[in-house]
């Protein structure tokens, strides 16, 4: 059993994730920290007949240790969204020191929970958490992802869509690279079981599922970005950690990590020429226990992946320079 802290959980993608780890019996308790309205939500969903208690903090009274004190697994979703017409990249003056401060109280609190980053932009901010964890000496790789689950989620979704079949789920795709716009990599050729697409129905499912979270931004029309369905990713992405945390076998998930902390990462990194970079990841009792290769891709990917390497280079260094400034 484990305890969850959400940070940033009376926001849009906070609260339905919430409401998701409240209905988890993986989760014995869960914490919500935000800066208005946590201790509100918290009493909202105490009224919900599963187990877990929730109890919600503000930053007044040393709310934000409170609701990190003994948590095991930290999910980060603080922060601002973008307004359309934005790029995730243009979140970063705002959110980089968001995930700073609240990775360093995590840093003092609760140096040996999974961390998982949310708040975009994940391709700097992933970094910026790790640097932060490295500074107070308590980082340890396999414990510390930026959430890419949707990219996942989208691409099994649209190549359903385009293919007409009815269940989404019975579509396996990794996503590799990072999350945001061209870094993003659906490996549609490694597709399990494997899909026939003529070439504008790849070009088209990729643009899709590079840029679909913009979909939703001009939709929305100014009031945010992806909120449920990036609830619902977080969300699986959680369970998976905590499944195989408690012991069960067999768990993979893409996420975006630092590869050379990681079995098997050290050898993709140097292939790749960047430290982190989404890909496959086998998950055991102590975190992400192998990282797994994303080799014999077609030569349309390779093009795709030279792209999303050369922009990931930036996003990565702008992660870095911010906590070395
Ligand atoms: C998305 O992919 C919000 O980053 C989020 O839509």
């Amino acid at each position: 059993m484990h305890k969850v802290s959400v940070l940033g959980a009376a926001g849009q993608i906070g609260q339905p994730l919430s409401l998701l780890l409240k209905t988890s019996p993986l989760v014995s308790a869960l914490s919500l920290y935000d800066i208005v309205h946590a201790p509100g939500v918290a009493i909202d969903l105490n009224h919900i007949d599963t187990p877990a208690p929730v109890n919600g903090f503000l930053a007044a009274d040393d709310g934000l240790r409170k609701a990190l004190t003994g948590a095991d697994l930290v999910v980060i979703p603080a922060g601002i969204a973008r307004k359309p017409g934005m790029t995730r990249d243009q979140l970063f003056e705002t959110n980089a020191s968001v995930i700073r401060d609240l990775v360093t109280e995590i840093a003092k609190v609760c140096p040996k929970a999974f961390v998982l980053i949310i708040t975009n932009p994940v391709n700097s901010t992933l970094p910026i958490a790790v640097e932060t964890l490295k500074k107070h000496n308590v980082y340890d790789p396999k414990k510390v992802f930026g959430v890419t689950t949707l990219d996942v989620v989208r691409a099994s979704t649209f190549t359903a869509q385009a293919l007409q079949i009815s269940d989404p789920k019975s579509l396996r795709i990794p996503v590799v690279g990072g999350h945001s716009g061209a870094t993003i990599l659906p490996l549609l050729s490694q597709a399990n079981p494997l899909v026939k697409l003529t070439d504008d129905q790849r070009d088209a499912i990729t643009y899709r599922v590079q840029f679909g979270g913009d979909e939703i931004v001009k939709a929305k029309a100014g009031a945010g970005s992806a909120t449920t369905c990036m609830a619902y990713a977080g969300f699986r992405f959680v369970q998976s950690i905590l499944k195989a945390a408690s012991g069960e076998k067999g768990i993979k998930e893409e996420c975006y990590l630092y590869l050379p902390g990681i079995p098997g990462g050290d050898k993709i990194a140097k292939s790749l020429g960047v430290d982190y970079f989404a890909v496959p990841v086998e998950f055991g009792v102590s975190g992400a226990e192998k990282a797994l290769s994303v080799s014999e891709i077609s030569k349309h990917e390779e093009t795709l992946l030279a792209t999303a390497i050369a922009e990931l280079k930036g996003n990565i260094q702008k992660g870095i320079a911010f906590c070395s400034s």
